[in-house]
């Protein structure tokens, strides 16, 4: 098959980092085209653990050229940026999956949490996909909307008992996220005093994940789904496990419901015991477990935040979009230990 040439702009954040790590292996997908702020630089450069494996020259970001040299482009962009590359590359006709928050909800709850919208045209043709969950529709697609880390890691652990709880009873999500989800940048909330030997709640109930959650958890079941979210940030580099509680009105057996919802899904793990983080570190597995005490049901999560909840999620999207297999470049064997 023809190689596809695509493009990162955001390469030297942490998402950017794992989307080169993968497509350089890709076997369809050429890796041409890299961009960050400044520019003037190189991969490796950016990234040392990559020197002499990718040297790959980085551009000062330039829609424009992006859309002479590719035919897709991730954006790994914080939101609001990452909105404005999207419009000038989608009018040239170029395929985006975007990785930030901009198109991933609908005008009005994206504006009571992040900004003003700015390009409500491709809103309202973003594609939103778990592909688990949301089958095969990034297929032919020209804008995919990748979802958020807290919100695959909380939707895959809700989806499938959607049918079997009381929607008017609370739904309790803990969601517990590794310190490179708040990004590369410095802040005092993500200092190493701050972080390590501690772990704390942040923004609880009022996340903008929590939004996410119930837009799309609702989308699922066409029934109105409310949530109570409260993340926490936890002193680990990357890791996500969601924990979801809620009220069972059915007498299923959680585990079967679970095994049965995620068969054939190879990136969806079943364990007979909570998973841990580690195993799925620096793949796209997310892997599942749910049991019930009374009425009480516990389902959970564990995924690699910057991988399923980012880029390696991003990437099975793309391959399924070009009709490409959902596998290919993606990682299978996690870091362990
Ligand atoms: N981290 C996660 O676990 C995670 C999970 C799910 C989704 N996301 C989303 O994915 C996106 C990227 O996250 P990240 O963690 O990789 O962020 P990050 O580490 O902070 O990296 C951000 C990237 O964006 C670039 N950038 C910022 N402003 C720019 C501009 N005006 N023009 C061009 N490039 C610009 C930065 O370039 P410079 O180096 O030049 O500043 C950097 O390459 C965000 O929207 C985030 O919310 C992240």
């Amino acid at each position: 098959m023809k190689a596809i040439n695509v493009g990162i702009i955001g390469v030297s954040g942490y998402t950017g980092l794992e989307l080169v790590k993968m497509l350089i292996s890709h076997p369809i997908f050429n890796l041409v085209y890299c961009a960050n702020t400044e520019g003037e630089t190189t991969v490796s450069a950016l990234h040392p653990s990559l020197l002499g494996v990718c040297d790959l020259s980085v551009e000062k970001v330039d829609s424009e050229r992006a859309a002479q040299l590719c035919e897709l482009i991730f954006l790994a962009l914080p939101h609001k940026t990452a909105m404005q590359s999207a419009k000038v590359l989608l009018e040239r006709g170029i395929k985006v999956v975007d990785l930030s928050a901009d198109y991933r909800l609908n005008q009005e709850n994206y504006e009571a949490f992040y900004c003003e919208h700015e390009d409500i045209e491709n809103l309202s043709h973003a594609i939103y996909s778990i592909p688990e969950l949301h089958g095969e529709i990034a297929k032919n697609s020209r804008l995919i909307a990748n979802p958020g880390c807290h919100v695959t890691a909380s939707l895959i652990a809700l989806a499938p008992f959607l049918d079997h709880i009381d929607l008017s009873s609370p739904i309790f999500i803990d969601s517990k996220t590794g310190v490179s989800g708040a990004g590369k940048s410095p802040s005092s909330a993500v200092h190493y005093v701050s972080v390590n030997d501690n772990i704390n709640c942040y923004n609880i109930i009022k996340h903008r994940h929590a939004t996410e959650i119930e837009q799309h958890a609702s989308a699922l079941c066409s029934n109105d789904v409310k949530v109570t979210f409260v993340p926490s940030l936890v002193p680990m580099t990357r890791g996500m496990l969601a924990c979801v509680y809620a009220t069972l009105k059915t007498d299923c057996d959680p585990l079967a419901l679970m095994e049965a919802f995620y068969t054939n899904k190879p990136f969806v793990r079943l364990r007979n015991a909570p998973p841990h983080t580690k195993m799925t570190s620096g793949t796209n597995f997310a892997d599942v477990y749910a049991t019930r005490h009374g009425n009480a049901l516990v389902a959970m999560c564990a995924i690699d935040n910057l991988m399923r909840g980012a880029s390696s999620q991003a990437l099975v999207n793309a391959n399924i979009m070009m009709g490409l297999d959902e596998a290919l470049g993606i990682p299978l064997i996690s870091y362990v230990p």
